[in-house]
């Protein structure tokens, strides 16, 4: 069976965006799918060092993702700093992994323009560290947005050079997992085309978010002053609260509003009361079970310990084949 690996950042909470985007996908790969999701703690001291609530924050991801269906029994779902051998596999590909192609990465370069003042190594060496997560359990298919498509391509680069070095095909070549029409893009709403908590916790809608926050920030999402023609066409804003609606409303809902804007007879004010009771029948379960989970913090160590026992079985396993292949004594 194919193996499919995503890493998680660790930090943030998490939104109907998120959700729409990678979380629900993933929910559906691992009934058909060998899959691997980590939480990326060693990755984020790179730019925080010093994280204040470092358990807390991966904790917390956990919870979310559990809570919006990922099932430890069908995947194997466990936290970066859990599965130490990567650390090994990433000393190993640090070896081949060439100082000039690594400060040739654009997310470092754009990490040196945002903390001039901590350039650190781990910075530079971000790629490795990723190809080493994937590596380790010899994953074909990474789920990956744009952003990391170069650092996926670095990761089939290490692959390929370790393969050629050592004269064997060990380690499969890491493919993008296109999710194709499946990822749905959520708006902000703030008027901005992305859901996301840097623009602000107004623009976002998160599954842990309670119905009167849901209601105040929907209400409050940017509008216009109303049609003024019939048919005319939609300013952002308002086209950002209909394909809100897209995903949490049924079609009599949509197409009444749809009507409704078409002859000019829409009240704003409508549309986002039923947008905000919609929102929050979707998440509701979602947030009543992230608040279930998080009144039980041995079960959520439970679940990590669990996860970590079946990545470190696949990880200990590569890491004696890679020290066999290079000519070490394995242990
Ligand atoms: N770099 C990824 C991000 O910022 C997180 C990540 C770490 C990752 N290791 C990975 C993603 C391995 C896929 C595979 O989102």
């Amino acid at each position: 069976m194919e193996i499919i690996l995503s890493g998680i950042r660790s930090t943030g909470q998490l939104h109907l965006g998120n959700y729409f985007g990678a979380i629900r996908n993933f929910v559906k790969l691992q009934h058909t799918h060998n899959c691997y999701f980590f939480i990326a703690d060693y990755h984020s001291l790179t730019t925080h060092p010093t994280p204040e609530n470092l358990q807390a924050n991966v904790t917390q991801v956990l919870v979310e993702y559990l809570a919006s269906g990922l099932d430890p029994e069908k995947a194997t779902i466990y936290i970066q700093s859990d599965v130490p051998e990567v650390c090994e596999l990433y000393l190993l590909l640090t070896m081949n992994a060439y100082v000039g192609e690594l400060e040739r990465c654009t997310s470092f370069k754009e990490k040196i323009r945002k903390q001039p003042n901590n350039v650190n190594s781990g910075l530079l060496t971000y790629p490795v560290l990723m190809a080493a997560d994937i590596l380790l359990h010899k994953a074909h298919k990474v789920p990956v947005g744009k952003d990391q498509e170069q650092h996926l391509e670095m990761a089939r680069t290490f692959a390929g050079r370790f393969n050629r070095l050592y004269n064997n095909d060990y380690f499969p070549s890491p493919k993008a997992f296109n999710f194709g029409d499946a990822l749905v893009k959520i708006p902000g709403l703030d008027g901005s085309t992305k859901m996301g908590k840097s623009e602000g916790d107004a623009n976002a809608i998160y599954l842990a978010d309670s119905e009167k926050t849901i209601h105040k920030k929907i209400m409050r999402a940017v509008t216009d002053s109303g049609p003024e023609k019939p048919n005319q066409e939609k300013a952002q804003a308002i086209q950002n609260l209909f394909d809100i609606m897209t995903v949490v409303s049924d079609k009599q809902t949509i197409a009444f509003f749809e009507e409704a804007y078409s002859k000019c007879t829409i009240r704003y004010g409508d549309m986002k009361k039923q947008l905000a009771a919609d929102v929050y029948k979707f998440i509701e379960p979602i947030g009543n079970r992230i608040r279930e989970l998080n009144q039980k913090p041995e079960f959520i160590r439970e679940v990590a310990d669990y996860g970590a026992e079946k990545a470190r079985k696949s990880a200990r396993k590569t890491i004696s084949e890679v020290r066999e292949i290079i000519g070490f004594r394995t242990v």
